[in-house]
């Protein structure tokens, strides 16, 4: 597969506009405001204050989109990082951000859950933006240094890159789970995406099962040789292994502390007609969430009398997302009639059973909800890590609260003092909301210290230098050479 490879060196653009430190990922932090405002704003999400720190601690540049459609660059700098705009058009946008990105590759790798869209028009699109931004990466990034990509949207980047730019060193990280072997080989492309990420000095995942799909993938598909952390491949070594990402947690803990938002909490309960329990969820409104069967879950318990609305409130905040893909068209109508028959069969006046959000939330009103839900419940058919389990319980600082969580979610490896449920059972999940509403307080506090532990220990920061600190040990060098430089990587049979 890599006989013959062009590798055109493009050399850095001269002087200062180049950095030892290049984050690419499918989007900038900036994106622009609502018209008729030309202003640009920080994007949420934890990545932005993972990176920003390394980025500007080496005058490091971050290469992505803007969120707009057109040549409009964004700001030069954002908080000490330097960016670099990736232009899109229209039918980039189409087909390469709606089309393969989410509507191929999204699918397949949450197992699946909706059937993925195989159209090569996408993916020449695919590949054509990805080598933009491998070409922008090879602009800024000076000699010898180190280019972090980011996600599924631009998994080819590393390989591009590598044919540019050999003496980087390259990392990957997936953000969301990379699929077992009879999934991804149903893509008709699985050379092309498999040797693009194979270009990459370390490729990270979120779990260990995701690293060895892809070892075990890497060795079937491509008669790579090695073990589930080190893959012999094109006469490289490329280290695999997990690297779960977390958040900002110490920013999460000093806003739930903060006596503004304490107090807005209380106004939520308040408002909410101070219920006993407030059951909370929050999600992009995405079809992978598994947002439909919780609130069905919460139907039936209306229905048979476990809840009731004068005592019991269920909050479903949606963040609108992908709005111009079918699929998500239809989970949002399907979600919203969902809601509307527990609300129909169930509601009081003034107390509906289902509050149902289709917002975006500032962080701080985000923080008053998790201080105002007794009970987080987090239930995705599949996701990558899942977030907002993390920031639930570093916003619990009294220990107070629970969280269920599918044991489908990244995050499930690390919560142990959750209540897990299989999204797909009705029943389970039931019986771990209720154990969850009722858990005694001693038992809920121990579950809580633990999960907060973790968080506390485990934060963003910690993801990132794990993941750098690898990359940096990563010599790219094949197995002869670690014979002489052993690694803990290295395998015995090269
Ligand atoms: O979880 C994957 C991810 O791409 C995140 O990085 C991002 O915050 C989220 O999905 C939303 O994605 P989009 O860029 O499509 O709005």
């Amino acid at each position: 597969m890599s006989a013959g490879r062009q590798r055109t060196a493009s050399p850095p653009i001269a002087g200062s506009a180049t950095s030892d430190f290049v984050v690419v990922a499918n989007r900038l932090p900036v994106h622009p405001a609502e018209p008729p405002s030309r202003a640009w704003e920080p994007s949420p999400g934890g990545l932005v204050p993972a990176l920003s720190g390394v980025l500007a601690g080496r005058d490091g540049v971050w290469v992505g989109w803007s969120g707009e459609i057109g040549p409009r660059d964004a700001p030069g700098t954002h908080e000490g990082m330097r960016l670099r705009s990736v232009h899109l058009t229209q039918r980039d946008y189409d087909e390469f951000y709606l089309g393969f990105s989410n509507a191929t590759l999204w699918p397949l790798y949450h197992d699946a859950v909706r059937t993925p869209t195989f159209h090569r028009d996408w993916f020449h699109a695919y590949r054509d933006v990805n080598r933009r931004y491998a070409e922008s990466a090879a602009q800024v990034a000076s000699f010898g240094g180190t280019v972090w990509v980011h996600d599924y949207q631009l998994q080819m980047v590393p390989r591009l890159l590598r044919e540019l730019r050999p003496d980087l060193k390259i990392g990957f990280f997936l953000h969301i789970p990379f699929p077992p072997r009879e999934l991804f080989l149903q893509l008709p492309w699985r050379h092309a995406i498999l040797d693009g990420l194979l270009g990459a000095d370390l490729v990270g995942f979120q779990v260990p099962g995701a690293a060895a799909n892809f070892s075990r993938l890497a060795r079937r598909l491509s008669g790579a040789k090695g073990t589930t952390s080190s893959i012999e491949y094109d006469g490289r070594t490329i280290n695999v292994g997990a690297f779960p990402i977390s958040i900002d947690s110490a920013r999460f803990v000093e806003r739930a502390q903060d006596p503004e938002v304490r107090a807005r909490a209380r106004q939520i309960r308040a408002d909410l007609g101070d219920p006993e329990v407030v059951l909370l969820g929050v999600d992009r409104l995405d079809y992978t969430k598994g947002i439909d069967n919780r609130i069905r879950a919460v139907a039936e318990l209306f229905a048979d009398g476990t809840l009731h609305p004068s005592k019991h409130v269920v909050v479903q905040v949606a963040v609108p997302s992908r709005e111009e893909d079918d699929h998500y068209v239809s989970e949002r109508r399907h979600l919203e009639q969902i809601v509307s028959e527990v609300n129909g069969d169930h509601a009081l006046v003034g107390r509906p059973a289902v509050h149902y959000l289709h917002q975006s939330l500032l962080m701080d009103e985000l923080v008053a909800m998790y201080l105002a839900a007794d009970v987080m419940v987090v239930t995705p058919f599949r996701d990558g890590m899942n977030l907002i389990a993390k920031e639930y319980v570093a916003c619990r600082t009294d220990l107070s609260g629970a969280l269920v969580l599918s044991e489908f979610a990244g995050a499930a490896a690390e919560l142990k003092g959750a209540f897990f449920v299989n999204p797909h059972d009705l029943e389970g999940m039931k019986e771990a909301i209720v154990r969850a509403m009722t858990v005694a307080p001693r038992e809920g506090r121990a579950r809580m210290l633990r999960m907060r532990r973790t968080v506390l220990r485990h934060d963003v920061h910690a993801w990132a230098s794990s993941f750098l600190g690898a990359l940096a040990r990563s010599t790219g060098r094949p197995r002869a050479i670690h014979a002489v430089q052993p690694s803990a990587g290295a395998t015995a049979n090269g």
